[in-house]
């Protein structure tokens, strides 16, 4: 922190080499490190700066993903870095406290960045969240997973051949840049911040012997109370916050199940999406514990409510063959330009009978209905990626604020890498 109170950080984006797997090397990316990147945290209302160096041999950028920030920083395709090139993007934190994370965002080049290594989390501190009696000891009871799946070549190298129709899908799982993790829980129960880093793959998240659990957080921050439940499902890019009790001397296993209905497509792209796999997360633990907690407080956040009926402007997108709108992303082409202030209703509908996800730089957006039902309490927290299953109708309500730009636009597209790579993505400005 300088003495204007500006929080620094410096990120270099290389390459290495990572023992992923016992006893095999695989090439990597990483920042700062041979894989993923240093978890960064800031304070909501400090000023934040950037010094971001690309030793790669290729342009990359790097996306905020959730965050509220002007676009000229936010590092969507826009914001390339060129090999060898320095970025330094600096805003003030203007949101509650969250798990949101960075990755790679160039054009048509998405999957490949982030699968080769470059992503990792941006956690977001305030007051009120700090006052809670929750747990909240990085590291100890308070633990970021970024689940990735990755497919390994005989040498130990990647293999980023056949990608299926939603990207490249691994058969192993990859916890914080490692295979077959672990954790010792010392705590008795733990907070674990998810973050879906995949591709393409989907995970059913929860325990062997159904054990409830707390949902406490979604992507954008927290819950107004925490959610016993008992699974958690997560696409490309979404994040959930959960607190788990993992008793002295017991071991369990967060693991991923097959997806609720398939994920709402057919038998036999269920089949090739990977929506009947179940995979081994981490195994957790328990051990000596240090300190035990009951329960949570039964009030988290207040979470006030846009009004859908004071919005003043509607849009609709339509999920289809690569496309929305029936248009591909074009770097040259403005889809709309949205207004300060406002509040809109997004209305998204997966037309297709492939799964997609819908993900909006910027802000965070509440989900005002799903097939013109009540979203199920999960789903009615803070939200900036959400999934789409096939034939869905998901509309959403958000709200500009803050920051315009005349020449610079933020994105929205499907969060499936290779699905937004293909084009499945566009650009707006607000004004
Ligand atoms: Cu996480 Cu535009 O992306
Ligand atoms: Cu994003
Ligand atoms: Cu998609």
């Amino acid at each position: 922190v300088d003495d204007a109170g500006v929080r620094h950080f410096t990120l270099r984006a290389g390459t290495g080499t990572t023992e992923i797997v016992a006893g095999k090397l695989t090439d990597t990316w990483g920042f700062n490190g041979s894989i993923l990147g240093p978890t960064i945290r800031a304070e909501r209302g400090e000023s934040v700066a950037f010094t971001i160096d690309n030793t790669l041999a290729e342009p990359t950028t790097v996306h905020w993903h959730g965050m509220h920030l002007p676009a000229r920083y936010d590092g969507g395709p826009h914001q390339t870095i060129e090999g060898g090139g320095r970025w330094e993007p600096a805003w003030t934190i203007s949101q509650s406290a969250s798990t949101l994370w960075y990755h790679p965002h160039p054009h048509g080049s998405t999957e490949r960045h982030v699968q080769r290594g470059l992503a990792g989390l941006f956690l977001i501190d305030d007051a009120d969240t700090r006052a809670l009696d929750i747990p909240k000891t990085y590291g100890v009871d308070d633990v970021p997973l970024i689940i990735q799946d990755r497919r390994f070549l005989a040498d130990g190298n990647f293999d980023e051949s056949d990608p299926t129709d939603i990207g490249l899908l691994g058969d192993t799982i990859v916890t914080n840049g490692i295979s077959d993790a672990y954790l010792d829980v010392t705590t008795g129960v733990v907070r674990l911040r998810i973050l879906n880093g995949s591709s393409g793959r989907l995970y059913n998240l929860g325990f062997p012997d159904d054990r409830t659990f707390d949902l406490i957080a979604t992507d954008g921050g927290l819950l107004e109370s925490p959610i016993p439940i008992k699974r958690i499902q997560l696409s490309p890019g979404e994040r959930a916050e959960i607190v788990v009790r993992v008793d002295p001397g017991a071991t369990t296993t967060l693991v991923s199940f097959p997806i609720e209905d398939g994920g709402g497509v057919s038998a036999s792209d269920a089949e090739n999406f990977g929506m009947n796999d179940r995979f081994d997360i981490i195994e957790l633990r328990g051990v000596a514990s240090r300190a035990s907690r009951s329960s949570l407080p039964a009030q988290l956040a207040a979470l006030p409510r846009l009004d859908p009926s004071k919005a003043s402007v509607s849009r609709t997108f339509d999920l289809q063959w690569y496309m929305i709108n029936g248009q591909r992303m074009d770097m040259n082409r403005i889809d709309f330009e949205a207004e300060v202030g406002a509040t809109e209703v997004w209305t998204i509908t997966n037309k297709d009978n492939w799964p997609h996800n819908f993900h909006v730089h910027d802000v965070q957006f509440q989900i005002l209905d799903v097939d013109g039902r009540t979203p199920p309490p999960h789903l009615r927290g803070p939200k900036d990626t959400v999934y789409a299953p096939p034939g869905s109708r998901i509309r959403v309500a958000l709200q500009w604020s803050e920051y315009t730009d005349p020449t610079f636009p933020y994105m929205f597209h499907c969060h499936l890498l290779m699905h937004e790579d293909q084009g499945m993505m566009g650009q707006f400005l607000v004004l």
